[in-house]
């Protein structure tokens, strides 16, 4: 495998989740040095052991991202410590629950704080941590959703707001030489995705998508890397679906 991340440092949110842990496993594999943060402790320390078996320096961090005062003292830090800061992947997010079947009856204190973490939480980590973005003339990635193109539950409707905020971001940071892009996956095998939806849901999504594949966070973690690497260097802005063509499934019988 190529060393495409070699003396660069990555941080990944929600690192103790399922894509987030993929996330650091495969920028580590390409040599980065990683900067995990979760709310979950255990799943979070999880991560950092496996990376540092194969001998990956990291470093974890817990904070809650509904929290500005939180992630702001997170990010002063992180600046202070670190000048330079490659890549930013705001993965973690709120997917599984109420958020992912409800929609007219939430009130809007749960509206609130779902754009709080899945929305609005990437502008506010990225903005804070632009010093050592704007040093390494880095890469923000947003995890997005194909929830998004249907945005049929408030879930959609968050990832939909973070696309937005993802053109606004990559407008904005360009200005530094940052880019910003998101991954839109479809239906990935993790950890969560298998516990928390009914039965037969990855089945059901399979088989609407154009390739009858079983999509896994590797999957999802290879785009990633190369967005963030210099081969994508004239790619911002830019919404990437990896969902074996789920999206057009409106236009199939
Ligand atoms: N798995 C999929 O099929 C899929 C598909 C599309 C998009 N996504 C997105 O990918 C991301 C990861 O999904 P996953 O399946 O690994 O889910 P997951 O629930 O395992 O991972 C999310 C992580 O975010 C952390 N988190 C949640 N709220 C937080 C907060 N307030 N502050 C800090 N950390 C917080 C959680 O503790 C968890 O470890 C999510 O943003 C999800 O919306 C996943």
């Amino acid at each position: 495998m190529s060393k495409r991340f070699t003396d660069r440092l990555v941080l990944v949110t929600g690192a103790g989740g399922g894509l987030g842990r993929a996330f650091a496993q495969r920028f580590a594999s390409e040599g980065a040095s990683l900067i995990l943060t979760d709310v979950d402790v255990p799943l979070l320390e999880e991560t950092a052991a496996l990376l540092r078996a194969q001998g990956t320096v990291c470093s974890t961090h817990k904070f809650d991202l509904a929290s500005e005062s939180e992630t702001l003292q997170f990010a002063a830090e992180i600046c202070s410590q670190h000048p330079r800061l490659d890549v930013l992947i705001n993965n973690a997010g709120l997917a599984y629950g109420e958020i992912s079947h409800s929609f007219a009856a939430l009130s809007q204190q749960k509206w609130l704080r779902y754009f709080a973490i899945n929305s609005i939480a990437p502008l506010i980590l990225a903005q804070a941590l632009r010093p050592s973005l704007a040093e390494a003339k880095g890469v923000v990635l947003n995890v997005s959703s194909m929830a998004a193109f249907m945005p049929a539950t408030a879930y959609g409707v968050t990832k939909s707001s973070l696309n937005a905020m993802t053109y606004g971001m990559a407008n904005t940071f360009g200005a530094d030489g940052i880019r910003v892009n998101a991954i839109a996956p479809g239906l990935m095998e993790t950890p969560a995705s298998t516990a928390q939806l009914p039965p037969g849901t990855h089945e059901r999504i399979q088989s609407q998508q154009a390739l009858k594949l079983h999509g896994t966070a590797e999957d999802i973690s290879a785009l990633a890397a190369f967005l963030a690497s210099d081969d994508a260097r004239f790619i911002t802005a830019e919404i990437m679906s990896c969902d074996a063509g789920n999206r057009l499934r409106g236009w199939r019988s």
